[in-house]
């Protein structure tokens, strides 16, 4: 059996490894940056300390039954510990977002020395270890105040209090973070949070999917989105003006993308292809390369499209250094009904956009086929199609059972071989400077709550002590890392058969 196992992994590792060449962690460029993630909301746990108050998020995760963040990995206690395990595995960058509501517990005005402190803190814990920090300004945890007081990012409120907490972040932390993302994946923020229900703060029409309380999926979701590029546009600017000069940074939008590929090889599924991505990458991109809504968008949604000012538009074109793309999975689009794997809605985003999606395989929520492809044919199209800016893949990972096994091979696969699409990228002549793995750690999952995770190190969560445990991946990326692992080569069924002995949780 054991046998039957090991030839069976050998097997795919040569299926995924066969799709680019031998490679090591010395190909890529050495500024090239490679990294892992997390969010704070997901990580931190610590919700009701030190003064900090609830974001959506909280108020949403408690709303259902599927855990929530309270406690989480712990990492506001145990922050010290995961730099020192980050240092161990070789990351060379740390992405995590910062608490607003933790920073700023009202929203606006007085900062809490306290929030401040964790962060300063962690910043000086990366720095002591030579690990670059990334960091996230806003990942889905909204002061729940703003949110009571005028409705959060459907209101251009929002653009003000947004740039004020940039300030602070900014101003405190910007000696030592030289990355910005303003916002994180922006447009599956807005699809997931105003148009389907499904992440804070759920809003949605009334549908037989979800039981939403208020939204309307017709107008909210394009409200935020424009609202998102005014807020990032407004922070970047302040960034330039005020920071820039001195603290030699970058700051950028990042934008949750599938890949995306005809189903036929008819005209018309390749049409619907191209309206897919002018609503999935062009409806935030466009407007930050070139100042407006893709017309394919502005034809569909008319009205309920809001429009750019001029001075708008100028503001907007040009504020992102880079673009953040987070990446987990490909699509088929075809124009012939078929059953998609989006509820069809009678309005909204999916209605709007027109066309049918279609899995590639047999990816569940528990194993995701890779499909680097993907992440190379979204490369190679906003290379194209957007003057070929700067890149980090802020995200890309496979989530797996939490509480099965920590020989997670799959995954080391399914990173391997979009390590390997980003290689090739870059070959082809893609800016991309960064790769980050989601996540460093077991957290609190968006979708799923505990039941799956995607993390390098298992977190034990029944224990209050909240134990780590290495799982294969973080022996096979600081592997990668310091360059002793070659990844068309025998050495990762070398690391799984040395593993083998002490997997078991
Ligand atoms: C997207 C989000 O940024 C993150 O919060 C989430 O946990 C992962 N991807 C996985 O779904």
């Amino acid at each position: 059996m054991k046998h039957f196992s090991l030839l069976f992994i050998f097997l795919v590792i040569l299926l995924a490894t066969s799709y680019s060449d031998a490679f090591t962690r010395n190909n890529f460029p050495k500024d090239f940056l490679f990294g892992s993630a997390t969010s704070a909301y997901q990580w931190e746990g610590a919700v009701a300390e030190d003064g900090r108050t609830p974001s959506v998020w909280d108020t949403f995760s408690h709303s259902y039954n599927r855990g929530n963040g309270d406690i989480t990995s712990d990492g506001y206690h145990k922050y010290k510990e995961d730099v020192k395990l980050m240092a161990e595995m070789g990351l060379e960058s740390f992405r995590f977002s910062i608490s607003w509501s933790r920073l700023i517990p009202n929203g606006r005005g007085l900062v809490n020395p306290k929030g401040l402190l964790f962060y300063k803190n962690l910043i000086k814990e990366l720095k002591i270890h030579g690990i670059k920090p990334h960091v996230t300004l806003y990942h889905y945890d909204l002061p729940q105040c703003l949110e009571d007081e005028y409705g959060g990012w459907i209101n251009r409120k929002i653009i003000e209090d947004f740039t004020a907490f940039a300030d602070v972040c900014f101003r405190e932390f910007g000696e030592d973070v030289k990355l910005w993302t303003t916002i994180n994946e922006a447009t599956i923020f807005v699809i997931g949070s105003y148009d389907q229900g499904i992440s804070p703060p759920g809003h949605c029409s009334p549908n037989k999917f979800i039981n939403c309380t208020t939204g309307n999926s017709s107008t909210e979701p394009y409200l935020a989105g424009h609202n998102i590029l005014l807020a990032h546009a407004s922070a970047s600017k302040l960034y330039k003006l005020k920071y820039k000069s001195k603290q030699r940074g970058s700051i950028g939008l990042s934008i949750f993308a599938f890949g995306l590929f005809p189903y036929t090889n008819s005209k018309e599924d390749e049409i619907a292809t191209q309206r897919a991505k002018a609503f999935f990458y062009g409806w935030l991109l466009k407007p930050l390369v070139f100042g407006d809504y893709p017309d394919e968008m502005k034809k569909t949604v008319g009205s309920r499209l809001p429009v750019f000012s001029k001075e708008e538009s100028e503001q907007v074109k040009g504020s992102s250094d880079f673009i953040g793309i987070i990446h987990y999975l490909t699509l088929y689009v075809t124009n012939q009904p078929s059953p998609s794997i989006f509820p069809s809605m009678s309005e909204g985003f999916y209605k709007d956009m027109g066309v049918y999606m279609i899995s590639t395989g047999n990816s569940s929520f528990l194993a995701w086929e890779a499909t680097p492809w993907g992440l190379e044919g979204i490369l190679e199209y906003i290379k194209q199609s957007y003057n070929n800016p700067p890149i980090y893949i802020l995200e890309n990972g496979m989530p797996m059972e939490r509480v099965s096994t920590l020989q997670d091979t799959q995954r080391i696969e399914f990173i391997q071989a979009y390590i390997g699409a980003v290689l090739n990228a870059i070959k082809n002549g893609s800016d991309t400077r960064g790769y980050f793995v989601w996540s460093m750690i077991d957290l609190y999952e968006l979708l799923t709550g505990y039941t799956t995770s995607f993390g390098m190190y298992y977190v034990n969560f029944s224990d209050p002590g909240r134990k780590r445990t290495p799982k294969l991946s973080a022996f096979w990326y600081t592997g990668f890392l310091n360059g002793t692992i070659d990844i068309a080569s025998q050495d990762t069924i070398q690391l799984q058969s040395n593993f083998s002995g002490s997997s078991s949780l």
